[in-house]
């Protein structure tokens, strides 16, 4: 293998020296309140427009200089050349030898033959596998797909987890009102047998069409629930006079029930499902980036090819943007920027994502995996330590429940949390309440909160209201908290596309000023291998006796209370 690139080293330039005395200068002498003041132009200086996507960056805590003081830091550590790099197929993913190539996944058709990959032609490859399934999805769509026994299918049942899981659900919620068939799909991800349990609750297996998601099809989590799956679909089918139990008879049911998504179709078909009915992509996909591979397949079957196509349209004008847009100008790599700006120099840890929109209500879970497996990380791309902090925390929840949970910390909590706040002008649901115009009504909230972040509320307005003085301190809002809109026109699964492949590049930006390879995962390759060598000690003595005190005594307690 090639010698691998070392990183520049960001803290080591000089562009890092001048970001962090600009911060020491910020620290003592910027306000919000009076940068808005000072400066009528500061809106119009700091928004942005992306297509169905507008951006409004001037509630950071961010001045004139700011920008090109980041994309300063940005040229430094060649952002442009490795984003470039990573677009044209070369091997940045170094800790597992791979190409990063999700961007291939939207590309038009028309690029087929533009982009051959270690002898792979690769956007023909993604339209190839992209027209199997849109076929396949039009054949459950309109019923010409049947079960066993010759009825339609109406639900689907999604078994994947981390990448092959929580991508699909967030797009199926996001999208929710676009479903147009009546078919329904549900998510079953955790091992935990209460999850199947849940999701298979009521359902007819003659009428279910089950998809196993798994990029390696070797996945724990997703094989266990799988096998379940398999054995519930089997049982029912046999109770309800469907099939016979006959080797035979079984072999059909599998072969109309079960349908499967991974990049390792040997095992796909060891496990059963015809190899006519997998659906594949490649090792140039991390998981985490896969929602629009195959790994989407009930999206397609639930909405239908036309919006699947929307919504890869929206990724790729998205990394069009993102890779043509000059640094100053370019707000992905700006929102990335400025995550480096808020971890590094302002020592701030924790990002919330706060949808103002019901239907991404499972984004912030989504972003979780996207952002902190792919940045929490304390090694370099070419095996040497960290030099800064890396991998900030993202959480959050939709607005307006957030408000009425975890807000009071963002306001006056001692830890000051950078937020986006993600809210959209139209909704397929208008309300009234009375007069009231009921999603106006939650706009005010978002851009209520913003407002309060930035501007908080002085001692002498809260002294004016008529508050007692002791309590002054108590209802003061010291204003300065850092917060990013970002207002779509609609929820459009064009502009989710463009929305999710935002924070993937956002990601992307933050991991190569920390010189990370963003693309691998090994932290969670312990745990998984514990797992296997202690889940034997809940019945072997042997297994038992080989673990630490702490793990012996609870599976201990486990003995002496399992019914
Ligand atoms: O948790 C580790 C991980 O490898 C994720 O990166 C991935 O998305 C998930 O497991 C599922 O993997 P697979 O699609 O191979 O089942």
């Amino acid at each position: 293998m090639a010698t691998i690139p070392a990183p520049i080293d960001a803290t080591q330039t000089p562009e890092w020296k001048a970001l962090a005395d600009h911060a020491a200068d910020l620290k003592a002498n910027f306000t919000l309140k009076e940068a808005f003041a000072s400066d009528p132009e500061r809106v119009a200086k700091l928004s942005f427009d992306m297509d169905d996507l507008h951006f409004d960056l001037s509630k950071n805590l961010i001045d004139d200089k700011t920008v090109g003081l980041l994309a300063d830091l940005a040229r430094a550590v060649k952002l442009e050349e490795r984003r470039d790099a990573m677009y044209a197929g070369e091997h940045i993913n170094t800790t597992e030898d791979r190409a990063v190539l999700h961007t291939a996944l939207r590309r038009p058709a028309s690029d087929a033959g533009k982009f051959i990959v270690d002898g792979q032609d690769t956007v023909a490859d993604v339209h190839e596998v992209l027209d199997r399934m849109y076929a396949f999805a039009e054949r459950v769509r309109s019923g010409e797909w049947k079960g066993v026994s010759g009825k339609k299918i109406e639900h689907l049942v999604s078994i994947g987890i981390g990448g092959s899981d929580l991508g699909p659900v967030m797009v199926y919620e996001a999208l929710k009102p676009m479903a147009d068939t009546g078919i329904d799909c549900r998510y079953i991800s955790n091992i935990d047998p209460n999850d199947a349990a849940e999701k298979l609750y009521g359902l007819d297996a003659e009428t279910t069409l089950v998809i196993v998601v798994s990029k390696t099809f070797t996945t724990l989590e997703t094989l266990t629930n799988a096998r379940e799956v398999k054995a519930w679909m089997l049982e029912q089918l046999t109770a309800a006079g469907a099939i016979d139990g006959s080797k035979a008879q079984v072999a059909d049911a599998i072969k109309k029930h079960f349908v499967a998504v991974s990049t390792n179709l040997e095992l796909v078909a060891e496990f059963g499902i015809d190899p006519a009915n997998a659906f594949g992509f490649w090792n140039w996909v991390g998981g985490r980036y896969s929602v629009d591979s195959a790994v989407g397949l009930s999206l397609i079957v639930v909405f239908g090819p036309k919006v699947f196509q929307q919504f890869l349209e929206g990724f790729h004008d998205l990394d069009m943007y993102f890779q043509n847009t000059p640094l100053e100008q370019n707000v992905v790599a700006l929102m990335g920027l400025l995550n480096v700006w808020y971890v590094n120099f302002y020592g701030l840890g924790s990002h919330a994502v706060l949808p103002y929109n019901q239907y991404l209500h499972r984004f912030p879970a989504y972003l979780q995996q996207l952002t902190m497996e792919s940045n929490g990380k304390s090694t370099r791309w070419d095996g040497t330590d960290v030099t800064c902090g890396t991998g900030e925390v993202f959480w959050g929840e939709p607005g307006t429940n957030g408000q009425h949970a975890f807000y009071q910390l963002i306001h006056q909590g001692t830890n000051v949390i950078p937020a986006d706040f993600i809210a959209f002008v139209n909704t397929p649901n208008p309300a009234v309440d009375g007069d009231q115009d009921v999603h106006e009504l939650f706009l005010g909230n978002f851009l209520a909160q913003t407002k309060a972040l930035a501007f908080g509320k002085t001692a002498d307005e809260v002294r004016a209201e008529g508050t007692a003085e002791w309590m002054i301190p108590a209802r003061v809002f010291e204003g300065n908290r850092p917060t990013t809109s970002v207002f779509g026109v609609e929820l459009t699964p064009h502009a989710l596309g463009e929305l999710i492949a935002l924070y993937e590049h956002i990601t992307f930006v933050e991991g190569t000023v920390w010189g990370l390879d963003s693309y691998d995962q090994w932290g969670v390759e312990l745990g998984k291998q514990l797992a296997k060598q202690i889940t034997p000690a809940f019945h072997d003595d042997e297994a038992l006796s080989a673990q630490d005190a702490s793990t012996k005594a609870l599976i201990e307690y486990y003995r002496a209370h399992r019914k």
